[in-house]
């Protein structure tokens, strides 16, 4: 019986080392989750999330554009139509305003759906390809 003490101790110590671990690992991904903390009279997140998910388009084209389609449509990454090249843009121009923001927003070819800007509703996208349109 006293042989299985020792290993009883460490058996215990063992599993107290990784439990500890685990809850460790918990805590601190709890901790990284972003939380906002929001005070009365200040503006939030909140009102922005709602404008997007009502369908409202609550930033610029040309924020939009910047950090969403210039990364491709700046140089004509991948085949992308360049910005202000009148020429590739006028083939396209063909197919409708409507089906180019299609396009844009659910992806075709090269084309990822919506670009880098996931969080961007239709009609954000809608502004962004007027936008480049308007540059033709
Ligand atoms: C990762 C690179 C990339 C990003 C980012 C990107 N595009 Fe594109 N885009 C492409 C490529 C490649 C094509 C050409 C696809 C094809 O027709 O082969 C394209 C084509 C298009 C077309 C033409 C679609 C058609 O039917 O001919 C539109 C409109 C367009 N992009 C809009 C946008 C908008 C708006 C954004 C930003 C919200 C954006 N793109 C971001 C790569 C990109």
């Amino acid at each position: 019986m006293k042989k299985f003490i020792p290993v009883f101790v460490v058996t215990l110590a063992v599993i107290l080392f990784f439990n500890g671990k685990k809850y460790d690992e918990l805590v601190s991904s709890r901790l990284s989750s972003s939380i906002a903390v929001c005070l009365e009279g200040q503006s939030c997140g909140q009102a922005t999330a709602m404008n997007v998910a009502a369908g409202g388009a609550s930033r610029s084209a040309e924020s939009i554009y910047s950090s969403g389609c210039a990364a491709c449509h700046d140089a004509g990454i991948a085949g992308a139509p360049m910005m202000g090249n009148k020429a590739q843009w006028e083939a396209r121009q063909a197919k409708g305003y409507e089906m180019l923001v299609n396009n844009a927003y659910n992806g075709i070819n090269g084309m990822p759906a919506k670009g880098l800007c996931a969080d961007c509703t239709k009609e954000e996208i809608g502004i962004a390809v007027q936008y480049m349109l308007d540059t033709i």
